[in-house]
């Protein structure tokens, strides 16, 4: 696989769940991606986004946009070194939150992208890399 080309930027405050949206579908546009595929990528990494700033305290937007044979993919990784998620299980559940959101966040970004990785461990972090191909 090869990686055509490579960025970051922060997730702390409201604004920066903006940007990582905007960020998102300049590269969809750039990978040539359908609209319909783009407007997926796009409502994933909000919602994987907010959760980084709400609960992870914070943390890092990183991206690539990468060549794997015939196919063109975006994919991003969120990660932070607040308290992870004690019961991955319970949070991959629709429905349930921590926090009196719609506790559709993980769940739903998982079934809109077509690779959904997700580490975490308490007291070490979350990582949570997505991935679309065109
Ligand atoms: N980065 C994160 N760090 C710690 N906990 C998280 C993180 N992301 C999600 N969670 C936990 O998973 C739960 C489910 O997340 P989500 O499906 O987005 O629902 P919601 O944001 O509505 O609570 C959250 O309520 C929270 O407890
Ligand atoms: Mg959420």
């Amino acid at each position: 696989m090869n990686v055509r080309s490579s960025g970051s930027q922060p997730i702390v405050i409201e604004q920066d769940v903006v940007l990582a949206r905007q960020t998102a579908r300049k590269l969809a546009q750039e990978c040539g991606m359908r609209l319909v595929d783009l407007t997926k990528m796009v409502t994933a990494v909000s919602e994987l986004a907010r959760n980084t700033m709400v609960y992870g305290g914070g943390g890092d937007m990183d991206w690539q946009i990468v060549e794997d044979g015939m196919r063109t993919g975006l994919r991003i990784t969120f990660r932070d070194e607040g308290p992870g998620i004690p019961d991955l299980k319970l949070a991959m559940t629709d429905g349930w939150t921590s926090g009196g959101g719609l506790g559709l966040g993980l769940t739903g970004a998982k079934r809109l992208v077509e690779d959904f990785e997700l580490d975490t461990a308490p007291g070490a972090g979350t990582r949570i890399t997505i991935t679309r191909w065109t």
